[in-house]
């Protein structure tokens, strides 16, 4: 186990947003055919099973908060460590030869639940280089999608992954990392049509939601965000790498 320091991530702090260029989001024009990108990514999903069931806890940060008033969702994994959870359920941890079984099984008796109903790692990045880590096999079978991203507008891309969310279920609103003015860069993108991603502004309690036209985008990811519920699954393609010169 390893110490969760107590971060901004962890502790409210209600300042305003610091955006990104000066604006809430930033718009990429990607010249691509978006349905064949999201039948590509949907059939890649049904078809590989390396979907994981998420931590719902930053390895260094712990479950990040949620603003006073916002629903913050279900306990992430921190709470396999709280006095709270039964002695008895922790050690079961033991019985399970891959964490994430464990969180399955945290899951399925309610213990915690996971914004995301799915994550796919396209292209790995435990290394932390810029350069990331090779495409995992599932990207055998998704070759235009790999044409698209080693389109996007960077130097390089570090890591891929497919965070998807089932019907009804929300992403509560959180920070990724400590409020910062260098969010980290990466490129968003939702073949499936726009999701109601919203970056919420404490000081005026407005929820700032992404223009349905930006199908590709950023924002300050050290601001507050969520993604509000839909009545389909739907998912976004996740970038992290290092944008070309003059996009900041
Ligand atoms: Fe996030």
């Amino acid at each position: 186990m390893t110490d969760i320091k107590y971060d901004p991530v962890r502790v409210h702090d209600p300042s305003a947003n610091k955006g990104i260029k000066g604006q809430n989001f930033l718009k990429f024009d990607i010249d691509c055919d978006l349905e064949r990108l999201d039948d590509e990514i949907c059939m890649a999903m049904a078809k590989d099973d390396s979907a994981k069931v998420p931590s719902g806890r930053h390895p260094t940060y712990g479950t990040p908060v949620s603003p006073t008033g916002m629903y913050p969702g279900r306990p992430g994994m921190d709470q396999v460590f709280s006095p709270e959870l039964d002695k008895a359920i922790q050690d079961k941890r033991d019985e399970f030869d891959h964490p994430e079984r464990f969180r399955k099984y945290l899951m399925y008796r309610g213990f915690q639940n996971a914004p995301w109903s799915l994550i796919v790692n396209v292209k790995p990045n435990i290394s932390r280089r810029p350069e990331g880590d090779p495409y995992s096999d599932i990207i055998n079978i998704m070759p235009y999608t790999k044409q698209v991203l080693e389109s996007l507008p960077m130097k390089h891309l570090g890591r891929v992954v497919i965070l998807g969310s089932n019907a009804d279920t929300i992403v509560p609103c959180h920070r990724d990392e400590p409020p910062s003015n260098h969010a980290k860069n990466h490129i968003n993108f939702t073949p499936g049509g726009a999701r109601p991603i919203y970056l919420y502004d404490c000081p005026t309690e407005t929820k700032h939601y992404l223009p349905k036209d930006h199908i590709f985008h950023a924002y300050n990811i050290s601001d507050y965000h969520g993604v509000d519920a839909m009545p389909r699954f739907s998912y976004t393609v996740r970038v992290d790498g290092t944008y070309e010169d003059g996009i900041l």
